[in-house]
């Protein structure tokens, strides 16, 4: 043993007692929004194969589902519908009637709305037979002007409905606007407005498309989804323009392949900044967990962990209600 002192920052990490006093990064249940799916026309809930534990809502076991999550504590509810019908221009998105805005009205009357917050996804794709996220030219290209169109009256419907925030997710240029324009003109000029502002076109999504029905027919989402290829600052480009078209906060997805971007985000905002952890990301940690190679709540708490610690104020995942009663 030589004389000279060492430097040792295991010091810190001895005891339990010393890595609490030292931790920087807390989970807490209201960082967690839970994606719920609600399906039109079945009377069971049907389970999603490639994400375990995740099945389509009828609109009663929403409800069910709704309780136990805002119960548990989460700070959100984000529903997706995906109705009996599809056709080309996604009639069921903005329909008084439609699945998403009779599962609202539920969820409000049940007085959920008073524990977590009500948002609402906005998009096409699990309307459209197609399942683009617009409505298509003649050529089968999204065409994003006319698409827009139809997001200010799904905005429209939605806030109706009763939801507490609409979060765009459809990678339309000018969708902020137009829904933030839509919103005021009909009267609902509080409504905030949560922009998944950096979607990245992402294998990750597979499973979702599973859960809410909507794999394109034809072709990809990479002509209006991020490269990821692309640097951080075309990331940076899309946060400033939604935040010039009026949203209130923001959104990176996926989650754990960007915390790079997430980060960056960060870093460069003042709004609230959300990430999701989406459908991929949940399905590759069940899927090892179920054959027994990883810890599956370790592995969870990690990566919520991690996506916490590189920005996010709140953080879209499947595993919400679960973590939220394991963080009480
Ligand atoms: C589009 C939308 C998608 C997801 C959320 N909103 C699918 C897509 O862009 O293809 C994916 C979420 C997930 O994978 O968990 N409405």
């Amino acid at each position: 043993m030589s004389g000279f002192p060492v430097v040792r920052p295991r010091r810190l990490r001895r005891t339990p007692a010393l890595r609490r006093l030292v931790a920087d990064v807390a989970l807490s249940p209201s960082d967690l929004v839970l994606p719920l799916f609600v399906k039109e026309g079945i009377d069971a809930p049907y389970p999603i194969g490639s994400m375990p534990g995740v099945v389509q809502h009828t609109r009663d076991s929403l409800r069910k589902a709704a309780h136990e999550a805002a119960d548990a504590g989460v700070g959100g509810l984000i529903l997706f519908g995906i109705p009996a019908e599809k056709d080309a221009r996604g009639s069921g998105a903005d329909d008084p009637e439609g699945i998403v805005q009779l599962a609202l009205g539920d969820l409000v009357a049940d007085g959920i709305a008073d524990q977590a917050v009500l948002m609402t996804d906005l998009c096409l794709d699990e309307y459209t037979d197609h399942g683009h996220c617009g409505l298509l030219t003649a050529a089968g290209e999204v065409d994003n002007d006319a698409t827009l169109d139809r997001y200010a009256a799904i905005a429209v419907a939605q806030a109706q409905a009763g939801s507490s925030v609409v979060a765009p997710s459809g990678m339309m240029d000018g969708q902020v606007a137009a829904i933030r324009g839509a919103l005021d003109g009909a009267g609902y000029p509080d409504l905030p407005v949560l922009a998944y502002a950096v979607k990245y076109a992402s294998a990750f999504y597979g499973p979702f498309r599973e859960a809410a029905e909507c794999a394109p027919q034809f072709g990809d989402r990479s002509a209006y989804q991020q490269d990821p290829a692309r640097r951080v600052d075309e990331a940076l480009h899309e946060v400033a323009l939604d935040l010039a078209e009026g949203a209130d906060a923001v959104m990176v997805k996926p989650a754990l392949p960007y915390l790079d971007v997430l980060a960056a985000v960060r870093a460069a905002v003042e709004v609230p900044v959300f990430a999701y952890q989406v459908s991929g990301e949940y399905a590759m940690v069940e899927a090892a967990a179920a054959q027994g190679w990883i810890d599956r709540d370790r592995v969870i708490a990690e990566t919520l962990t991690s996506v916490k610690r590189a920005g996010a104020d709140g953080i879209l995942t499947y595993w919400a209600t679960e973590m939220a009663l394991r963080l009480r």
